[in-house]
């Protein structure tokens, strides 16, 4: 019989939801927060009003969309942490009220976990390559910076990460420093594309093992903006695509220095990318690059399975169906990779 699985995501800014049929996606709808553009960032209380305001709507609508009644749902997954505590609530909250009225089980899925496994949707009539395990992740969000080792669906080893900023922040702190808006990752993108990534030249962290380190880049492209303007008050305007393309080439060197630097220490043939800072086009080819250099698979997730969305939530919940791992009301939201219950 088939086995339809509705996920929730609500862990920061964006109410999402979608429906699966197994692994194939049926809906994913999203409704951005528009409200935190102007303020730089991500503001915890007007997210969690904006997820109230968003859930009911969001949710009937990715039922419309796949054609299917609440009442023929297999199960309800939703996202348990990590991510703002408010925001948790109302998705957790909505998910376990929803499950409880009707009588199917609940499933809690970590975010993170789920960023991991998004590579495992499908679209209707896609047949997709699927990464063989164990294999390398590089997941790479506005929260977290991790090399992964996946050895199955529930078992992901940390090989490295960052010891500072996530790579989604360094995007978004680069972005703010050129007076662009939040969320800054895709801006810098678009205007990388148009850009010289050899014009200017920022050092990032050489750190041992596999972990990573951003805030100095950040602090070094401030001072070296800071400097030039001070010469010239037009210089980020006259100079904003190489700036976005030279800023945007030395995130990317960090993190493919430490993908070589796993390939060379792990025999793993299979390689995928995770998380938001995966729809960056120059990563992406980058990755891509390494694949062909060093005789690699690589697996990139399709756009709209790289930033924060619902159908990553579902297919990790319909793993966990699989093998009837399933929650109580009583599962708490957590903030942190630290919280998160063995
Ligand atoms: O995974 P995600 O949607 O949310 C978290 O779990 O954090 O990632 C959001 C992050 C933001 O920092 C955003 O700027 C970045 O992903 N991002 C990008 C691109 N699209 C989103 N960074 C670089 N290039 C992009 N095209
Ligand atoms: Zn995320």
């Amino acid at each position: 019989m088939t086995k339809y699985i509705l996920g929730i995501e609500s862990s920061c800014d964006d109410t999402s939801a979608a429906v699966l049929s197994g692994t194939t996606i049926l809906s994913n709808v999203i409704a951005n927060q528009k409200v935190h553009s102007e303020y730089g960032g991500v503001v915890p209380e007007l997210a969690s009003r904006a997820h109230q305001q968003n859930i009911i709507p969001v949710v009937e609508t990715a039922l419309k969309r796949a054609k299917i009644s609440k009442n023929e749902l297999s199960a309800i997954a939703y996202t348990n942490g990590p991510g703002l505590l408010g925001s948790l609530l109302v998705g957790s909250s909505f998910a376990k009220a929803m499950a409880y009225s009707l009588e199917i089980p609940l499933i809690e899925v970590d975010h993170l976990q789920a960023h991991v496994l998004a590579i495992f949707a499908e679209k209707p009539g896609e047949e997709k390559l699927k990464p063989l395990f164990p294999y390398l992740c590089l997941t790479v969000s506005g929260g977290h910076t991790q090399l992964l080792k996946v050895n199955d669906y529930f078992d992901m080893e940390l090989l490295g990460g960052t010891i500072d900023d996530a790579a989604g922040e360094a995007f978004d702190k680069a972005a703010k420093i050129l007076g662009l808006p939040y969320p800054g990752g895709p801006v810098i993108d678009r205007l990388a594309q148009e850009g010289n990534p050899d014009r200017f030249k920022f050092s990032t962290a050489h750190l041992p093992d596999l972990q990573y380190s951003f805030s100095g880049l950040k602090t070094s492209f401030l001072y070296f903006v800071r400097d030039n303007l001070k010469e010239n008050p037009n210089f980020i305007e006259e100079n904003l695509n190489d700036l976005a393309a030279s800023i945007q080439a030395a995130i990317i060197r960090s993190l493919t220095d430490k993908v070589k630097e796993v390939i060379r220490r792990y025999d793993l043939k299979d390689i995928a990318l995770a998380g938001g800072v995966a729809a960056n086009s120059g990563l992406r080819n980058a990755m891509l690059d390494i694949g062909k250099r060093y005789n690699r698979n690589i697996f990139l997730p399709s756009l709209d399975l790289t930033t924060d969305n619902a159908a990553m939530i579902a297919i990790y919940g319909y793993f966990k169906y699989l093998s009837a791992d399933f929650s109580t009301i009583k599962a708490t939201p957590y903030s942190s990779v630290r919280q998160r219950p063995k």
